[in-house]
C-alpha cells in the first residue's frame, strides 16, 4: 500500500498547489507518495475505447494502491479547475477491472491561493463531485491557504510555520480517518 497519494491540480512550474502537496509530503515522506496529473489528455470517450492512455492507468493504479487521496487543488473562477476535473473524469471510469476507483475512498481537499479566500469555493465545488462518486470525503479537518505568494518563498519552499503546523495537524487527522 501507497498510504496516501497526493495529486496537485496545477501543472504550473511554480505552482503554489505542488508546493503545499511537497511540503506535505516532506512532513510525512513514508506516508505520502505524489503521483501526477502531467500527460493526462483530455477525456475522450473514442479514445478510451481504442485504449486508456497510459498516464491515466499509472495515476489509477497508484490510486487502488493508496489508502487515501489528498486532493490538493487551486480553484479557477470560484470553482474547481478544469485541467483537475478532467483527470478525475479519466480515473472515474472503469478500466483495470475497478469500476469506481473513488467509491470509499478516503478523500482530503486542501488548496492554496494568492488571493484571500484560498480556494474555499474551489474546496465546496469538490465536495459535489467526490460526494457523487461515493468517495468518503474527510471533513475533520480544513486548510485553505490564502496569500500564498507570502506562505512560500520563490522556491517553493513552506515558510510559514503556522500554515507548517496546521497542515501537519491536518495530515495526522486524515491519516487517523485513513486507518494508518
Ligand atoms: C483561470 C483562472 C481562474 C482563477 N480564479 C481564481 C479564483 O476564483 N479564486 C482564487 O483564489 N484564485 C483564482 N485564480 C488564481 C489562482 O489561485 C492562481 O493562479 C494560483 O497560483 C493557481 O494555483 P497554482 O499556483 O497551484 O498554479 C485563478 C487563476 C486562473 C488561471
Amino acid at each position: 500500500m501507497s498510504k496516501i497519494l497526493g495529486i496537485s491540480g496545477s501543472l504550473r512550474q511554480k505552482s503554489y498547489n505542488s508546493a503545499l502537496l511537497r511540503s506535505a509530503r516532506d512532513l510525512f515522506p513514508e506516508v505520502i507518495v505524489i503521483g501526477s496529473i502531467r500527460g493526462i489528455p483530455l477525456y475522450d470517450g473514442d479514445l478510451e475505447i481504442t485504449g486508456v492512455p497510459p498516464a491515466v492507468l499509472e495515476l489509477k493504479q497508484q490510486l487502488i494502491d493508496a489508502d487515501g487521496l489528498l486532493l490538493v487543488s487551486p480553484e479557477y473562477n470560484n470553482s474547481l479547475p478544469g485541467v483537475t476535473k478532467n483527470t478525475v473524469d479519466w480515473l472515474s471510469r472503469p478500466s483495470l477491472g475497478v469500476r469506481n476507483v473513488f467509491r470509499d475512498k478516503p478523500v482530503a481537499l486542501i488548496g492554496a491561493s494568492p488571493g484571500g479566500f484560498g480556494t474555499i469555493l474551489g474546496q465546496s465545488a469538490w465536495l459535489q463531485v467526490f460526494r457523487g462518486l461515493g468517495a468518503k470525503h474527510w471533513s475533520g479537518g480544513r486548510l485553505v491557504v490564502s496569500n500564498a505568494t507570502r506562505v512560500f518563498d520563490d522556491n517553493g519552499v513552506l515558510v510559514d510555520q503556522s500554515i507548517r503546523q496546521r497542515l501537519e495537524q491536518f495530515i495526522e487527522g486524515f491519516m487517523a480517518f485513513c486507518e494508518l
